[in-house]
């Protein structure tokens, strides 16, 4: 594991950014997993920076994102479908047919679970996977359970994840209760792994990601099986 620091969130976004920057321009073909979420948002700024000033470029990449909830278009604007096109996909030059994310809003979720893996493996698999941390260890949206599912499901969230994310809907009556994820087994297949977690509140959950138990309690920590794993945080342990 090799543990980045940076010194606040602003230039965690620069170092992550600039460390898929790097990747991109070793691979331009890369198959790229993303997150949603807060903590990556000054990462795709940067990226969309770097894209329009002609250093680096997406259009041979592959992305397939992580989560997405269940009921939601991709035109509702809480759905990570509407994060990504405002945050990533419409600042920077890929192929609107490169972006994958999983849809929370069809009829049959099974089938969309396996249209998903399929994706995934028939682009080769995830090239480099990139992750938020969740205040209860989940990572996507596997969360804490007695078990771990390996490939694209439907989870229930846990009232903590709800609780979390209340505070992008108008009330907490609205947050959705499912999401479709990808499995722990798509994301431990990737061949590198970028973690990133910011803000104190994250120390508790960090620690026992990188030095706990590995158990389904705490999804994360399966990262520390990992062969490639990057760690870059504004939290010092
Ligand atoms: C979102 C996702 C989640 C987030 C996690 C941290 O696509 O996969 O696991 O990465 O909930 O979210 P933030 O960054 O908002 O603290």
């Amino acid at each position: 594991m090799e543990y980045l620091y940076a010194q606040d969130n602003l230039s965690l976004g620069q170092m992550a950014a600039r460390w898929v920057a790097r990747e991109i321009l070793a691979a331009p073909n890369l198959v790229l997993g993303l997150p949603t979420g807060s903590t990556p948002i000054g990462m795709y700024e940067y990226l969309a920076r770097l894209d329009q000033e002609g250093l680096i470029s997406f259009t041979q990449a592959r992305t397939f994102n992580l989560d997405e909830y269940v009921g939601l278009t991709v035109d509702h604007p809480q759905s990570y479908a509407y994060f990504m096109r405002e945050h990533f996909w419409s600042k920077v030059d890929l192929p609107e047919n490169h972006v994958d994310i999983p849809r929370g809003d069809v009829p049959d979720l099974a089938v969309e679970c396996l249209r998903y893996d399929e994706a995934i493996r028939s682009a080769g698999g995830i090239g480099v996977q990139i992750l938020g941390l969740g205040l209860n260890g989940h990572i996507g949206f596997n969360e804490p359970s007695h078990n771990m599912e390996i490939r694209t499901h439907v989870v229930d969230l846990t009232a903590e994840t709800i609780q979390a994310n209340t505070r992008f809907f108008q009330d907490s009556g609205a947050v959705p209760r499912q999401a479709v994820t990808m499995g722990v087994g798509s994301i431990m297949q990737a061949d590198k792994i970028l973690l990133l977690v910011s803000g104190e509140s994250k120390r508790d959950i960090l620690n026992k990601t990188l030095y706990g138990p590995v158990n389904t309690e705490v999804p994360a920590s399966v990262l520390q099986l990992h062969a490639d794993l990057t760690v870059l945080t504004d939290i010092k342990l």
